[in-house]
């Protein structure tokens, strides 16, 4: 079943210029942040990194045609410290322990290394569009680094679309205590209208194909603005430092 949603996904893709436009924008920030030398991508999904990226080693827990190696983001099949770059677009949200995944991440980065995570945001109106218009739940009240044995009947695409929010919110204090090694190096919010209003991965889509790149253009310079508050998107970018030293919290969280 979550295969074939893969294959639906990819489709969609290849039918929608609109979304193509939105996720351009979104590669292009990551790509801004990302170290030059080897890239990780986990939950490579519809593969569409590697059309920035034609080096990156893609993976996902599902087996894709299109992709290089099939594994779970909470256990890892390579070396200690062999990446400088890790990419996840929206996939922490999916994962079961996200602690596991981000220890991997921990140990799979080079000193230095970097860890790009594009999630959803929950602002005051991303959390409205997400709870009742989005199939994913938005569950506020749990502990998204607790660990516990793994649930074996999880499925690819089962998910709490709060868990980004909780980690570098409510709980980086926690993040903190648990990962030493890493420092939180930008936290931006994004997306403010054009990307519900795409429709997303789903086959509708309520802005006309030749307004997409004024939308995105005007989206941009209001983003400074307005994301914190009304962003349905989050990028957050995470170092590995090159000693452990425990983090100091920050300003902007
Ligand atoms: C919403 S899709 C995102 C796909 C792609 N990154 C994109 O932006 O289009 C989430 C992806 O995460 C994958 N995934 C879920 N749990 C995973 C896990 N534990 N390890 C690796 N991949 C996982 C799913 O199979 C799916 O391809």
């Amino acid at each position: 079943m979550t295969a074939e949603l893969l294959n639906i996904h990819k489709i969609i893709w290849t039918e929608k210029p609109t979304l193509r436009a939105i996720y351009h924008h979104y590669y292009q920030r990551i790509l801004a942040y990302a170290n030059l030398g080897k890239t990780l991508e986990v939950g490579g999904g519809t593969g569409n990194l590697k059309n920035y990226l034609p080096d990156v080693i893609s993976t996902d827990i599902l087996k894709m045609s299109w992709l290089d190696v099939t594994c779970d983001a909470q256990l890892l099949p390579f070396a200690s410290e062999s990446f400088d770059t890790l990419v996840a677009i929206d996939v922490l949200h999916h994962i079961e322990r996200p602690i596991r995944f981000l220890k991997e991440a921990e140990r799979v980065l080079k000193k230095g290394g970097r860890l790009i995570l594009l999630e959803p945001a929950i602002t005051k109106v991303s959390w409205f569009f997400y709870h009742f218009f989005h199939p994913e739940p938005v569950i506020l009240n749990i502990d998204p680094l607790e660990d516990a044995p793994l649930n074996p009947n999880k499925q690819a695409f089962d998910a709490n679309q709060a868990i980004p929010e909780l980690i570098f919110g409510k709980f980086y204090h926690k993040f903190c205590h648990h990962f030493p090694g890493f420092y939180l190096k930008n936290k931006e919010y994004l997306s403010l209208f054009a990307y519900p209003l795409s429709g997303g991965f789903r086959k509708w889509c309520l802005i006309p194909k030749n307004c997409i790149n004024f939308l995105l253009t005007i989206e941009r310079y209001l983003e400074k603005f307005l994301a914190k508050h009304i962003g349905f998107r989050v990028l957050v970018i995470i170092e590995r430092k090159a000693y452990a030293v425990k983090c100091q919290g920050s300003k902007n969280l």
